[in-house]
């Protein structure tokens, strides 16, 4: 049987991170074989091109250049670990994955989305996630939670409007396909957004033994 394949998105600060650490529970919790993985990035040549995406540099990033070095990466991703994992019976969870191109790429910098279809069906294909947890708070919140970071990416220096997209964007990627995007209150605290994880979390694995 296929492994389940679970994204997280949302901005920086959001509480991606976080959650990635109580799907781990759940998952152990209930004898789930998983892998967890990031983009973009999750293998060496991929974090090698998460390196070229997001280190900050002078030379202006085009925004073609950086919407083909994220699918690149994701290329790799997929072929050398989602597909392998995916095809064992192994759940993979990504700390971002297809979505965030949309939102980034598209929505807040302005890419052609029929573009990003045509990229998205020839790189991923049928290989979409399963489920995807949009985490949402708002920008300013976000951005309290990693004031302390100390290294701050290329991504993370755009302006507040900018990541005011990103947050718009998500929001909009849930409207779009509810059934697959799910939005969980990352605003509250650790404790509630623990409890609305788990909820999804029951509640997708109900439906996916019920396709069974
Ligand atoms: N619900 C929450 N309430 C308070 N602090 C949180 C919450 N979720 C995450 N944090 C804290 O905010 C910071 C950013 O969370 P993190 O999970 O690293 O976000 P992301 O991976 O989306 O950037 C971390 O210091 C984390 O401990
Ligand atoms: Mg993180």
């Amino acid at each position: 049987m296929r492994g389940k394949f679970i994204s997280l998105e949302g901005g920086e600060g959001s509480g991606k991170t976080t959650a990635i650490h109580f799907i781990r529970q759940w998952l152990e919790s209930h004898n789930i074989s998983y892998i967890l993985t990031r983009e973009p990035g999750g293998t060496p040549l991929a974090e090698e091109i998460r390196q070229l995406i997001l280190t900050p540099r002078e030379e202006p990033v085009n925004n073609a250049t950086e919407l083909l070095l994220v699918f690149a990466a994701r290329a790799q991703h997929l072929a050398e670990k989602i597909q392998p994992a995916l095809d064992k019976g192994t759940w993979v969870i990504s700390d971002r994955f297809l979505d965030s191109s949309y939102v980034y790429q598209g929505k807040a910098r302005g890419g052609d989305t029929k573009v990003l279809d045509q990229l998205a069906s020839w790189v991923v294909g049928d290989n979409k996630p399963d489920a995807t947890l949009v985490l949402d708070v708002p920008v300013e919140l976000g951005q309290e939670r990693v004031v302390q970071r100390q290294h701050q990416d290329r991504l993370d220096k755009e302006s507040v409007l900018f990541h005011q997209k990103v947050r718009d964007g998500f929001l909009e990627c849930a409207s779009a396909d509810p059934l697959r995007v799910r939005v969980i209150d990352a605003s509250l605290s650790l404790d509630a957004v623990q409890k609305q994880i788990e909820d999804q979390l029951m509640q997708l694995s109900k439906t996916w033994s019920g396709d069974e």
